[in-house]
C-alpha cells in the first residue's frame, strides 16, 4: 500500500509543536490548519488538469488549470473537521460530506453516529482524520464511502502508528495513505506514541 509520509523541515516543524503538551488550542488550531495545507497539497498531487489558452499582458500562452473534477472532502468527525478548511481554501469547488464515528474509550472500537455524504461516484475522495491509531475508524469511514460510490479514495491523516496502517491495509489493500508523521506504536489504551495526545480534544479544549 502506498503509505507517503510529508517530507519537508515545515511539516517537522508544525508536527514538533503540535506534540508539545504546552502548545495551546488556538495555536493547535492554527498548527492543525498549517500541516492540514501542506497534505492538501501532497494528496492532491495527481489530480487531473487541463490545458487553458489565455492573454498575459505580452502574449497569448497555453496555461494549465484544473480540470472540473470537483473532490469531495470528508472529515471523520470531530477531530476531521480541523483538517476540512485547508481542502476549501485552496480547491473552491470542493464538497464535504461527513461521516461520524466516536472510538469507544475502553474498546477503541468505532461507533458510528452520523453520516451525511454528497454523490460520490465518479469524484476524488479524501478522507481526512488526524489520527490512524488503531485503524478502526479509518477503516470504517473508507467501506462507508465506498459503499457509497466512492472509487479509489485517498486517506490524509497527521499522525499514523504502523498497528493502524496494516489494519486499513488489510481492509482496503492498494489505498493511498498521506501522513505528515509515522508515529512508533500504540499504547495499552491505544493511544499513538509519541503521538500527539487526544487531537479532538485539544483542537477543542475539551
Ligand atoms: C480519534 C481520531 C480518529 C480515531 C483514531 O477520534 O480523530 O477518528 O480516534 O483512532 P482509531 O484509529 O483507533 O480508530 P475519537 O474517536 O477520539 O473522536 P473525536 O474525533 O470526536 O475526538
Ligand atoms: N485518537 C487520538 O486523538 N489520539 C490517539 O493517540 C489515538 C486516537
Amino acid at each position: 500500500m502506498p503509505v507517503h509520509v510529508l517530507d519537508h523541515p515545515l511539516a517537522a516543524h508544525i508536527i514538533t509543536h503540535l506534540r508539545d503538551k504546552t502548545t495551546k488550542p488556538a495555536t493547535f488550531r492554527t498548527l492543525a490548519y498549517q500541516i492540514g495545507l501542506l497534505l492538501a497539497i501532497e494528496s492532491t498531487a495527481d489530480i487531473e488538469i487541463e490545458p487553458k489558452e489565455i492573454d498575459t499582458p505580452l502574449e497569448r500562452v497555453t496555461g494549465r488549470v484544473l480540470a472540473h473534477q470537483p473532490l469531495i472532502v470528508v472529515p471523520i468527525l470531530r477531530a476531521g473537521l480541523g483538517m476540512v478548511q485547508p481542502f476549501t481554501d485552496l480547491f473552491p469547488d470542493v464538497s464535504v460530506g461527513y461521516v461520524g464515528l466516536e472510538r469507544d474509550h475502553e474498546t477503541a472500537q468505532p461507533r458510528s453516529y452520523y453520516c451525511k455524504l454528497p454523490p460520490l461516484a465518479g469524484r476524488h475522495v479524501f478522507v481526512v482524520d488526524p489520527m490512524l491509531a488503531t485503524g478502526g475508524s479509518a477503516v470504517e469511514a473508507i467501506r462507508v464511502v465506498k459503499a457509497q460510490g466512492a472509487v479509489n479514495p485517498t486517506l490524509v491523516c497527521i499522525v499514523s502508528a504502523p498497528e493502524g496502517v496494516a489494519e486499513v491495509e488489510k481492509h482496503h489493500p492498494g489505498l493511498t495513505i498521506h501522513t505528515a508523521a509515522l508515529d512508533r506504536e500504540l499504547n495499552s489504551r491505544r493511544y499513538i506514541l509519541p503521538g500527539l495526545g487526544d487531537f479532538g480534544d485539544r483542537l477543542y479544549g475539551t
